[in-house]
C-alpha cells in the first residue's frame, strides 16, 4: 500500500481530463465523470484519480470523506479586469434609459471615467479593493485568474497597476496570470496624438513590462472608438517581438478584423467575438488561438448579440469562457454564472460550459499542462460542490454551489458558508 498525503473521496468526481490539449466539441462531451470517485494528492499535486474502490485498494494515508458532494476542477477565469477604483453605477442607470455602452464611451465616460478614478486612488485603496474581489472570486470557485491592467494608460500608471496586481498575486492563494492592457483606450492627454500614445506603449511600456517580468501577456482593445486593427497589430507585433504572449479584445461591438490578425500573429486567445464572421474562424484554428467568449458582457450591457459559441464549437474549435469582471461592461465575478449564461444564452451544453471554464481556459492562458483538469501530474486545484451532481454549479443560476475550494492540495478557508449545508 502506498501512503498518500491525502485522499479525497466524493459522491462524484468530474475530471475534464483526456485530450492532452484544449478540447473540441466531441472531446468536451466526455467530462470524465466518475461516480464514487477518489483523488490522491501528494505534495499539492494529483497523483491518482479513480473510483473509490480502485484507489483505496492501492493508496493508504489520510482520507477526507466528502459525502453529498461533487468535486470538479478549480474554475479558471481567463479574462478579468479586477483592479479599478470608483464605480459606473450612473452608466448602469443611463443604459436602463436607453444609452448604449458605445455612446457613453464616445461621450467621454466609460473606460475614461474609471481611468480617472483609478489614477487618483491610493495604492492601499486599490490593493484592498482588488484583494477583496479576488477573495470573492475564490469563494465562487476560481482557482486561476487572469488579471489585466488597463486603467492607467500612462507608463507610470500602467506599471503601478501591474505592480499592485503582482502584490495581490503574492498575497493570494490562487494563481494569477498578469496581462498588460496599456492599449485599452487613448487617454485624454493623447487624444490628438494617437501615434505618440502607441509609440509610448510599444517602445516604453511593453519593453519595461517585459524587462521587469511584470506581465506574461499583452492585450489590446481592437474596436471602433478604441484602436484600429492596424494599430492593434502594431501593439501585438511589438509584444510578440519582445516575447510576450498575446491576447486581444476583438469584434466586441463591430468587426474590425482583429480575430484574423490575432490568428495570424498566433495569439493565445481572442476574446469577446460577438461580431466575428464565420470566415474568421479559420484564422483562429491556424493560429492555435483559443476563442474566449464572454456572455456576461452581452447580458450586463443588455445587447441582443452574443458571441456565436455554438458555431465555434460546431466548427471544431476549442472554446474558452471568461467573466470579463470590470466596472463598466460586466460586473460579474462568478465563473458559475458565466457557465449558466453560456448554457442559457449561447446554447452550450453543460459539458461544453464546464470544459470552457476549466481545461480550455487553462490552455487559453498557456497553463494547460499544469491546471484545468483533475489528472495525475497536475496541481490539486479543485472545487467541492454542495451537491452530488456537478450540474448544480450551472443550474443554481446566480447562486454559489461551492462548499469548499482546494488550491495546490490546500483547503482554503475563505469560503462562504453554504446556506444549505453545514461548513465542511
Ligand atoms: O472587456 N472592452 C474593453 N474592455 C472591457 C470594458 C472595460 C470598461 O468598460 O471599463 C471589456 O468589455
Ligand atoms: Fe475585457
Amino acid at each position: 500500500m502506498i501512503r498518500a498525503e491525502l485522499t479525497v473521496l466524493a459522491d462524484e468526481v468530474v475530471t475534464c481530463a483526456g485530450s492532452g490539449g484544449p478540447k473540441n466539441k466531441d472531446q468536451a462531451s466526455d467530462i470524465g465523470l466518475i461516480k464514487d470517485g477518489a483523488i490522491v494528492i501528494v505534495d499539492g499535486a494529483i497523483t491518482a484519480v479513480g473510483t473509490r474502490t480502485e484507489i483505496l485498494k492501492k493508496w493508504g494515508g489520510d482520507r477526507l470523506e466528502l459525502p453529498g458532494t461533487s468535486v470538479i476542477p478549480g474554475l479558471i477565469d481567463p479574462h478579468c479586469h479586477p483592479l479599478w477604483a470608483g464605480d459606473r453605477k450612473h452608466e448602469f442607470a443611463l443604459r436602463a434609459k436607453g444609452a448604449s455602452y458605445e455612446e457613453i464611451h464616445a461621450a467621454g465616460g466609460g473606460i475614461a471615467h474609471t481611468v480617472e478614478a483609478t489614477r487618483r486612488a491610493s495604492d492601499e485603496e486599490l490593493l484592498s479593493k482588488t484583494k477583496a474581489i479576488v477573495e470573492y472570486m475564490v469563494a465562487h470557485g476560481t482557482t486561476t485568474l487572469e488579471a489585466k491592467s488597463g486603467y492607467g494608460l500612462s507608463l507610470q500608471e500602467e506599471i503601478r497597476q501591474l505592480e499592485l496586481l503582482s502584490k495581490v498575486r503574492d498575497q493570494s492563494p490562487i494563481d494569477m496570470v498578469l496581462t498588460c492592457l496599456g492599449a485599452h483606450a487613448i487617454p485624454p492627454e493623447f487624444e490628438k496624438d494617437r501615434a505618440g500614445f502607441l509609440s509610448m506603449v510599444t517602445t516604453e511600456l511593453l519593453p519595461t513590462v517585459k524587462e521587469r517580468g511584470l506581465a506574461s501577456f499583452a492585450d489590446v482593445f481592437c474596436e471602433r472608438g478604441a484602436f484600429t486593427c492596424q494599430e492593434s497589430e502594431q501593439v501585438l507585433s511589438a509584444a510578440k517581438d519582445l516575447g510576450l504572449g498575446l491576447r486581444i479584445h476583438a469584434e466586441e461591438f463591430s468587426n474590425l478584423g482583429g480575430s484574423r490578425m490575432a490568428g495570424q500573429l498566433g495569439a493565445a486567445s481572442c476574446d469577446h467575438l460577438q461580431h466575428i464572421h464565420h470566415d474568421d474562424f479559420e484564422s483562429l484554428r491556424e493560429g492555435g488561438t483559443i476563442p474566449t467568449v464572454i456572455p456576461g458582457t452581452s447580458f450586463f450591457l443588455d445587447l441582443d448579440v452574443y458571441a456565436p459559441a455554438r458555431e465555434l464549437w460546431d466548427a471544431g474549435l476549442p472554446v474558452a469562457l471568461g467573466t470579463d469582471y470590470n466596472a463598466g461592461s460586466c460586473l460579474l465575478p462568478s465563473m458559475q454564472m458565466a457557465m449558466s449564461l453560456a448554457v442559457l444564452k449561447m446554447k452550450m451544453t453543460p459539458e461544453e460550459a464546464i470544459t470552457a471554464a476549466t481545461l480550455n481556459a487553462a490552455h487559453a492562458l498557456g497553463l494547460g499542462e499544469r491546471v484545468g483538469s483533475l489528472e495525475p501530474g497536475k496541481r490539486a486545484d479543485m472545487v467541492v460542490l454542495n451537491s452530488s451532481d456537478w450540474r448544480d454549479c450551472i443550474y443554481q443560476f446566480g447562486g454559489n454551489a461551492v462548499r469548499a475550494v482546494v488550491k495546490n492540495g490546500v483547503l482554503l478557508n475563505t469560503i462562504l458558508r453554504s446556506p444549505l449545508g453545514a461548513p465542511l
